[in-house]
């Protein structure tokens, strides 16, 4: 029998709801047919927008949304979606080269805007360095966010159907610029950033804005960039990091033990980036104003498996292998929840590592989805160390063995009562578990919930849309099993030892 500790006096500090959030780009099958299906179509909507993914993002509490990219921002213009939808025009945008389709820009800054409050999700808007100045970002900060009445820009946006301003709370100024935004040295991003920020925050000081970060890996980028940012740390809210886990010879819905291990032994890295990148914020200084923001994160598998079978740019299948890299990701940023404010899954429909997959009438959630869900009720609680001793998984890496822990977990404790969330690494092994409580006891039974499939390459189809969903019972919460790749949360009613 194996132990899994809850150290409640140690606090590591408050789980953000938006360590759970989500990320939409104008990109593949995302916007068009995946969130929206236009007013006039057969598929129930609201306003245009899918009805089924708005519920089941109220369902998940869904609390932020970023939009419109990605690469796609760093070719965006604002402009061209306001206004009369017959009279927006249709332009290339950054995956036009990639996949041949054009921009109808039906949906804009009103019609997503919309989308949130609908899903009852702030917005967080990635806004254009690239190819834009400064005025044009301003621009748009006083279309969104002026009091009604107040600027002529602010009169436009009425006249466009919205008086009020609408809530934006978030702006990231610029995307991946050591990459499609503009492929900058760190040095060159810290001098832009440094401009168009002092012009964006002078606009609306209420903004939280967010710098480009590294992707992966690239410390580089976080030693140079922070050098020259440093000197305005007022300036930054949120520096962003980006990690995708990439294994080109990899097949989403055909694999065995050996990349069962790789991808989630790649999930489980997000650790050593947060350590590290964190140190370089540490390092200058910077730790109580900015926290680190992993606006796009997820499994990256080669193209084609999704229901279109690559008619939508990256679109992926996802199997009980991503929701067990969903549930290692989200251990992970609530373990980290003094260190981190926002996580964003890339991509929340028909794209990478998505929630949601649809086409025309269908839409069906993903074994992700349901991590989310079993995931819920941490946002907003005290996150409390846990430890367990069910070791470690060796197995052999290209050069040298890697090395994954066998059992993630994090935990809660909100309003009398801890969340546990917990997952089994191991591709053929049973764990169980007996669950010591240090400075809580239980006060009642528990509610279990479980993800789980019979093989590890299962997933939901249109055809067999619930053959990975969850399950739950009652429990007394002292003993756990965890079968080879399960997925658990538990809800326990619990009194603190005095
Ligand atoms: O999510 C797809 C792309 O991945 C995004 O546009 C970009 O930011 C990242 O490289």
């Amino acid at each position: 029998m194996n132990h899994l500790y809850v150290f409640s006096p140690l606090k590591t500090g408050t789980i953000k709801p938006e360590l759970y959030g989500h990320f939409t780009e104008h990109i593949g099958g995302v916007i068009y047919d995946g969130i929206y299906v236009g007013e006039n179509s057969p598929v129930p909507n609201i306003r245009g927008f899918r009805k089924e993914i708005l519920e089941k993002l109220r369902a998940i509490h869904a609390p932020v949304i970023r939009w419109p990219g990605g690469c796609y921002a760093e070719m965006y213009d604002w402009r061209d979606g306001i206004g009369p939808k017959n009279t927006r025009p249709t332009r290339i945008s950054w995956w036009t080269k990639y996949d041949g389709k054009y921009e109808s820009n039906e949906v804009g800054t009103h019609e997503f805007c919309d989308f949130c409050e609908l899903a009852g999700a702030k917005a967080y808007f990635a806004a254009n360095l690239t190819s834009v100045s400064p005025l044009h970002i301003r621009n748009w900060v006083d279309y969104a966010t002026s009091p009604a009445g107040t600027t002529t820009l602010s009169e436009e946006r009425r006249a466009n159907g919205h008086p009020d301003a609408f809530d934006i709370p978030f702006w990231g100024i610029g995307n991946e610029n050591w990459g499609g935004g503009g492929n900058m040295t760190p040095e060159t991003y810290a001098h832009e950033w440094r401009r168009y920020a002092t012009v964006v925050k002078n606009a609306n000081p209420e903004l939280k804005l967010i710098a480009c970060g590294p992707n992966a890996e690239d410390w580089e980028w976080s030693r140079r960039f922070l050098a020259i940012a440093r000197e305005h740390p007022e300036l930054m809210s949120g520096y962003a990091l980006h990690y995708y886990c990439f294994n080109r010879e990899d097949n989403p819905v055909d694999f065995g033990e050996k990349d069962w291990y790789r991808m989630l032994w790649q999930a489980a890295r997000m650790q050593v980036l947060i350590d590290r990148h964190w140190g370089y914020i540490r390092g200058y200084g910077l730790e109580s104003q900015e926290k680190l923001y992993i606006d796009e994160w997820g499994a990256w598998h080669p193209d084609g498996s999704g229901p279109s079978r690559g008619a939508n740019l990256y679109e992926q299948q996802s199997t009980l292998r991503d929701a067990n890299m969903s549930a290692i990701y989200l251990n992970i940023f609530n373990n980290n929840c003094d260190k981190v404010d926002m996580a964003n899954a890339a991509q929340l429909v028909n794209n990478l590592h998505a929630l949601f997959l649809t086409a025309g009438e269908h839409c069906i959630t993903t074994p992700t989805y349901h991590v989310f869900d079993l995931w819920k009720n941490h946002r907003n609680g005290t996150a409390v160390k846990t430890e367990n001793d069910c070791g470690i998984i060796e197995f052999p890496g290209k050069t040298v063995p890697l090395r994954l822990r066998r059992v993630s977990s994090s935990a809660s404790v909100k309003n009398g009562i801890l969340t546990l969330t917990l997952q089994n690494s191991d591709y053929h092994g049973t764990i169980s578990l007996k669950l010591v409580l240090c400075g809580i006891r239980a006060s009642g039974k528990g509610v279990l919930r479980s993800l789980w499939s019979e093989h590890p390459t299962d997933c939901n189809t249109f055809e067999n849309p619930d053959l990975v969903k969850p399950t739950e019972s009652e429990t007394d919460g002292v003993s756990l099993t965890l079968r080879p790749g399960e997925i658990l949360s538990l809800s326990l009613p619990i009194e603190e030892d005095l």
